[in-house]
């Protein structure tokens, strides 16, 4: 139920339009003002009248009216507040959730397709701490689209092109050993790797090795292709034992090499436009009036650069996919990067270049620091932050409940939701400093506190397993702390929508924190099991709807809710 238009439909036409006032309704920031607001200001200044005065005209305006309304208005410091009544609150919120499925199920179609680019790892590099956030947040959007009704492309832009793949095949040829990197994976590649750079250090002649190889690539030789794939898929398998524990999937891994056979097109297309200019030999698009250097085309030896490619992808997705947006989760570092690509395809005339968004975030490091080069071999892989987080949470799991059966399967559940929620719950723009302690407290702002409150949530209706959820008589739940998690969970759609919208999961993390604690505090008061039969009913109804919406956006951000911890 959308309490904002219950709201705005009643006043509407008083001073406000219905629309205008639906898209001025706000959440107070103290509760005890109000459910809901209508802030005044911008009203005050398009009438030349004090904000105070326009509240009060409207309260009066509709408290003159017979009429029905579901709530009581007050008038605090240019803001018109709105409290519900308590009972039909919970009439009207609880039985849509209550009916729903046990998790709400994708939504239905809206007919517009949304291209995600997010985690795109580089082959034959590893995947460490730095790639966290790009693919949490990129796999919860892309929950999150889905469940708002998007037909949503996952995509995993490999970097799996350029030079070091020259440099990987001369190493592996000269010190590699197959069933290592059998046995090793990536770790194995990143080795030859290191070891090549500290070679080639004492011995310039391996560069020129390395180069002619990339040439082969470049030309399609059958034994450095061969090479070149086999880095590849080593690199593919090894990831996507992460990707299973994370829950994550993609539609496409079509990366940069894919692009090869359209580079000539991008080229022709900028040339045509009358956009390409030479400076020094390499060719480029000139963006001075845009206030930005230069977007590199191709350089003197006219290899192409990671922008062609770009540039090639994105009309590629355009034309393959027909994208409404088309989002590239992608480190703020690479900020410029996309300014340029996307003022590109605009001058190219295409309209839909407004339709691409960068959607960046911060850096990641761990408590403790350490250093994130893979040149020096000092880095920190993502599988081994979540067998971490895991270990520890068995740990955790073992001395609060040794009983619990399925124990390694619910410290897996407990160890990774810690460490995506960690990702999750901070403004995606922020520099994140990664903690095991703080990511597996039980009572912070955590996902194990969220599963933990999911668990009790849980244990209740177990509790009561022989209460049916009908006849239920909400003005049982008339009391203010039932009233506040009545209220949160009508948010919840909202909340979805705005973290689609900013593109920002981090919203739906604290909402869920908000809702656990209302829960949590209307728990400690209220007795469920043994109370009066509606008493106990309308409580577990309440208890229900928080356990599953819960689940739900646990599973937004990609995190799993065990039933028992
Ligand atoms: N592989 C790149 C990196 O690790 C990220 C690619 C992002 N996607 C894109 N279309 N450029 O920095």
């Amino acid at each position: 139920m959308d309490f904002k238009r219950i709201i705005s439909e009643s006043i509407g036409g008083v001073v406000v339009s219905a629309d205008e006032a639906y898209a001025l309704i706000g959440v107070p920031a103290q509760s005890e003002m109000g459910d809901y607001c209508l802030p005044c200001f911008k009203l005050a200044k398009e009438l030349k009248k004090p904000p105070q005065a326009i509240a009060a005209e409207i309260k009066e305006v509709i408290e003159k009216r017979r009429d029905y309304r579901p709530f009581t208005m007050s008038v605090a410091g240019g803001y018109l507040n709105f409290r519900f009544d308590r009972a039909f609150a919970a009439s009207n919120v609880l039985p849509e959730i209550l009916s729903g499925g046990e998790t709400f199920a994708p939504g239905r179609s809206n007919g517009k397709t949304v291209c995600l680019d997010y985690s795109s790892i580089n082959i034959a590099k590893p995947f460490h701490i730095g790639h966290l956030l790009t693919t949490a947040i990129g796999g919860s959007l892309y929950r999150i689209y889905k469940r708002l009704g998007y037909d949503v492309v996952g995509i995993n832009h490999l970097g799996d092109w350029g030079t070091q793949f020259g440099k990987m095949i001369v190493a592996y040829l000269k010190w590699g050993d197959e069933k290592d990197v059998e046995k090793r994976g990536v770790h194995a590649l990143v080795e030859l790797y290191v070891r090549f750079h500290k070679e080639a250090e004492k011995e310039p002649k391996l560069d020129d090795e390395a180069r002619a190889w990339f040439k082969k690539i470049e030309d399609g030789d059958a034994e450095a292709l061969r090479l070149f794939e086999y880095f590849r898929s080593v690199t593919l398998k090894d990831v996507n034992k992460v990707y299973e524990r994370l829950g994550i999937k993609f539609d496409s891994y079509n990366g940069e090499s894919f692009y090869n056979d359209k580079l000539d097109g991008v080229v022709e297309l900028l040339k045509e436009k009358g956009l390409l200019a030479e400076s020094e030999g390499a060719k480029i698009v000139d963006l001075s009036a845009f206030d930005m250097p230069p977007c590199l085309i191709l350089r003197s030896d006219g290899a192409s650069l990671y922008a062609t490619r770009d540039l090639a992808a994105a009309i590629y997705r355009k034309n393959t996919y027909g994208f409404d947006k088309n989002l590239y989760v992608v480190a703020y570092q690479q900020n410029l990067h996309f300014k340029q690509v996307f003022k590109v395809l605009e001058l190219c005339g295409f309209t839909w270049a407004k339709d691409c968004v960068h959607v960046p975030f911060g850096m990641v490091s761990l408590e403790g620091g350490a250093s994130l080069s893979t040149r020096s071999g000092n880095v920190v892989y993502l599988s081994d932050v979540l067998e971490t987080a895991v270990l520890k949470a068995e740990k955790v799991i073992e001395e609060k409940n040794p009983a619990l059966e399925n124990k390694r399967e619910v410290a897996e559940q407990v160890g990774v939701g810690a460490v995506l929620f960690m990702a999750l719950s901070t403004s995606r723009i922020k520099d994140l400093v990664f903690s095991y302690d703080k990511a597996l407290s039980f009572d912070g702002e955590t996902a194990p506190y969220l599963q933990y409150t999911h668990a009790r949530c849980r244990s209740v209706r177990d509790k009561c397993a022989d209460v049916k959820l009908d006849g239920i008589d909400y003005s049982v739940l008339s009391d203010e702390a039932s009233a506040s998690v009545v209220l949160l969970l009508n948010r919840y759609e909202d909340v979805i929508k705005d973290a689609a919208e900013k593109y920002e999961p981090s919203i739906l993390s604290k909402y869920l924190i908000d809702l656990a604690q209302s829960y949590n505090a209307f728990y400690v008061g209220h007795r469920i099991a043994g109370e009066e039969e509606n008493v106990t009913k309308a409580r577990l109804a309440l208890s229900e709807c928080v356990r599953k919406v819960l689940k739900d956006g646990l599973g937004l951000l990609l995190i799993n809710a065990p039933d028992k911890m």
